[in-house]
């Protein structure tokens, strides 16, 4: 059997390129920028597999330039850069990277809702600035987040990490999905299915843990933080255009919500200038997956849900199964 060839999008990390390498005839991005789109449309067209980042678009434009192509797997969990429909249409199997970054974007969730309550960004420029004036009672007060409520929007499996840490910091959790959980799952969270509504209107920090659909597009704006607490914030690592960026900007200037905490932006890398002179609002560049562990990990799913194609076996996180219906994978 021919080896697959494979288009990889980055240079990966040592472990998943030896496992390529070993398979599959590899073709690696290595330069330091983002493949543009005209040299990925060039070298995607001969290829059997793809292993892109959540930056590239794989698209009906892409698939049908690529008709070799049978596995498209973005380096990501989530995969809104990827057409599902379109993949399918094009028997292309589309894998993405759950399972192995929970705790790693759960951590960093919780890392800049607990520097927005306390003011870190702030207090950190100001000590370095060298105009801190030294200790004084009242200076920089925050919020606690101990035995404040914590509202959870999607409640998979990084929204669940977040109940269980809640619970380490004796926090009230609420959350609010399509689905409710069982009840196994919920008291061993301590976590209570309620309304959007009841989110909105309980709860002291709002994280946000939804995929990006046109449902979830923008599905925190105006209408959505008038109904929040005046004291709240919320808290984004999922995808920025869940939340409208200038309904975001308008309700933290006008005082609607206390404050937010950013990993992730409507029109990345772009982020309002506005947004970013703001004390109360802490931000940080899309790094919610970020430990050299876990980056390494998903890389090594990628690489995993290829060579798994091209074995006869199924991909293991294999996103629309029905590409696989009745056929095993062979190059040609
Ligand atoms: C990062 O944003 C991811 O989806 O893995």
């Amino acid at each position: 059997m021919p080896r697959p060839k494979v288009l990889i999008t980055h240079s990966l990390f040592e472990p998943a390129r030896k496992a390529l390498d070993e398979k599959c005839d590899t073709e690696y991005w290595t330069a330091a920028t983002h493949i543009p789109r005209a040299e990925l449309l060039m070298r995607v067209a001969d290829k059997d597999a793809l292993i892109c980042l959540l930056t590239e678009k794989v698209d009906e434009e892409l698939l049908s330039k690529a008709p070799r192509l049978r596995i498209a797997a973005t380096v990501s969990v989530g995969y809104d850069n990827l057409d599902i429909s379109a993949c399918t249409h094009h028997k292309v199997a589309a894998t993405n990277t759950p399972g192995v970054l929970d705790d790693t974007t759960a951590d960093t969730a919780w890392m800049i809702m607990m520097a927005a309550a306390r003011r870190l960004s702030e207090a950190e420029t100001w000590l370095r600035s060298g105009t801190w004036p030294g200790w004084d009672l009242d200076q920089l007060c925050g919020a606690d987040i101990w035995g404040k409520t914590l509202g959870i929007v999607g409640f998979g499996r990084i929204g669940r990490e977040m109940a269980r840490r809640a619970k380490g910091f004796r926090m009230r959790t609420l959350y609010h999905d399509a689905a409710r959980v069982g009840s196994e799952i919920e008291s061993k969270l301590a976590a209570e299915f309620v309304s959007f509504d009841r989110i909105l209107f309980e709860s002291d920090f709002i994280t946000l843990h939804v995929p990006l659909t046109a449902q979830t597009h923008h599905l925190f704006g105006t209408k959505t933080f008038a109904q929040m607490k005046p004291t709240a914030y919320v808290v984004n690592t999922s995808r920025g255009p869940v939340v409208d960026e200038a309904a975001l900007l308008e309700a933290i200037k006008s005082g609607k919500i206390a404050g937010a905490a950013l990993d992730v932006f409507e029109f990345e890398p772009k982020v309002s200038p506005e947004l970013l002179a703001l004390k109360n609002v802490v931000v940080t560049p899309h790094i919610g997956s970020a430990s050299l562990e876990t980056r390494t990990k998903m890389a090594l799913v990628a690489a995993d849900n290829v060579i798994a194609l091209f074995e006869g076996r199924r991909p293991p996180t294999l996103i629309n199964p029905e590409v696989l219906a009745g056929q095993t994978a062979t190059s040609s």
